[in-house]
């Protein structure tokens, strides 16, 4: 086991910074999760880590050491892809021990990592197959196998799982949990798939445009989003968003402002300075809006979205759409007018200039 800590780090790809001055910590033994967009740079950051590619400036620490210029084979880390690449004419024992046979290392302990890390992952019964033998989520557990048997102190995955169908995707999502449960090791792990972060992290690290936007639990970074994108980003459906302004009641509560609605906001525990009438965006989850006979608002159903065990009913409010989840029966139908009510103790406020969270 070992700890990742990554000190203003800077990576250049010509003259475009695709890391900016990034500092992060990884806890020794935590599931640490970069999620991010498309092109934010969690890819670059992770091979960085790994040393495939060189960085511009700052310092990677493994395990306690300064490995900024180390070889990738001296990390003491493993490393999993998007891609399985694996050797096609080897079987899938070979496969797994190719990196130890290579490194020369003694032919039992070679045979003892493979045969834990088969049976962790299910492949006993596999290992003398080829891969043109084995199903797509079979080759990703070879290629996770791969990694597991260096018995590293870090592991890596870059969108492991993307290449797989959504059932075998959230089978293998649950083993790579239990897995992290039974090894204890550090693991950090990049996807764009907010399921996948919120599913399987410790901490979530939401990335954008090559810097941090919010580290935090899961919980955290779902209920108190530090800004406007990570709002955004997390949630499906998303946040609901209403601009607006804050301002006060005749008995001097705040209150937040945006068409029909007038909602006190007094409860929420605003630590900034705030502006007279300062322009702001209430942000709702779907499940803190609450369709109900006596809600204190009304607003027109315009669409409704069969989950199985929920529905996504959509709110015509005041033409703003705004999502609800409704678990059970519904009581109405579409282009029925509901009433509803906003949990206050649930809600986001974010300043429309700077997009935090006030
Ligand atoms: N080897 C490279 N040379 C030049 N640009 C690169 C290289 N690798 C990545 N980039 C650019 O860096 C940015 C971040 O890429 P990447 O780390 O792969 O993003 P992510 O993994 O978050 O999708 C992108 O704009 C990408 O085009
Ligand atoms: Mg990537």
């Amino acid at each position: 086991m070992a700890s990742v800590e990554i000190h203003n780090l800077s990576i250049q790809f010509g003259h475009s910074e695709v890391i900016k001055d990034l500092s992060l910590n990884v806890v020794d033994g935590e599931f640490l999760v970069l999620l991010g967009p498309s092109g934010c740079g969690k890819s670059t950051l992770l091979h960085s880590i790994a040393g495939l590619i060189d960085v511009s400036a700052g310092r990677i620490d493994i395990g306690g050491t300064d490995m900024t210029w180390a070889d990738p084979t001296d990390r003491n880390i493993g490393m999993v892809f998007q891609s399985y690449a694996l050797y096609p004419t080897m079987t899938v024992e070979r496969n797994m021990s190719f990196g130890l046979r290579i490194n020369g290392t003694p032919k039992a302990e070679i045979e003892r990592r493979v045969n834990r890390a088969a049976e962790m992952l299910q492949l006993q019964s596999l290992l003398h197959r080829k891969p043109s033998q084995l199903s797509g989520g079979q080759r990703q557990r070879v290629a996770i196998g791969r990694a597991l048997v260096r018995e590293a102190g870090v592991f890596l995955f870059d969108e492991p799982l993307s290449n797989l169908d959504a059932k075998l995707r959230a089978e293998l999502r649950r083993e790579l949990k239990l897995l992290h449960k039974n090894l204890c090791s550090t693991m950090v792990y990049v996807t764009h798939d907010q399921v996948e972060a919120m599913t399987l992290a410790t901490r979530i690290v939401v990335m954008r445009n090559g810097k941090i936007q919010q580290i935090g639990a899961p919980a955290d970074v779902y209920e108190k989003p530090e800004n406007l994108f990570v709002a955004g980003f997390l949630g499906s459906p998303g946040m609901n968003l209403l601009t607006g302004k804050l301002g006060l009641s005749s008995s001097g509560k705040s209150v937040f402002l945006s068409g029909k609605l007038a909602l006190d906001v007094s409860c929420y525990p605003i630590t900034t300075v705030l502006k007279q009438e300062q322009e702001v965006t209430l942000g709702i989850r779907p499940e803190n809006l609450l369709i109900h006979t006596r809600g204190e608002w009304q607003g027109t159903v315009s669409v409704i979205e069969p989950m199985g065990n929920h529905h996504v009913v959509w709110v015509d409010f005041g033409g703003t759409l705004l999502s609800s989840v409704v678990t059970g029966d519904l009581a109405f139908c579409v282009d029925e007018i509901v009433r509803f009510n906003i949990d206050v103790a649930k809600i986001s406020l974010f300043d429309n200039t700077t997009e935090q969270r006030l």
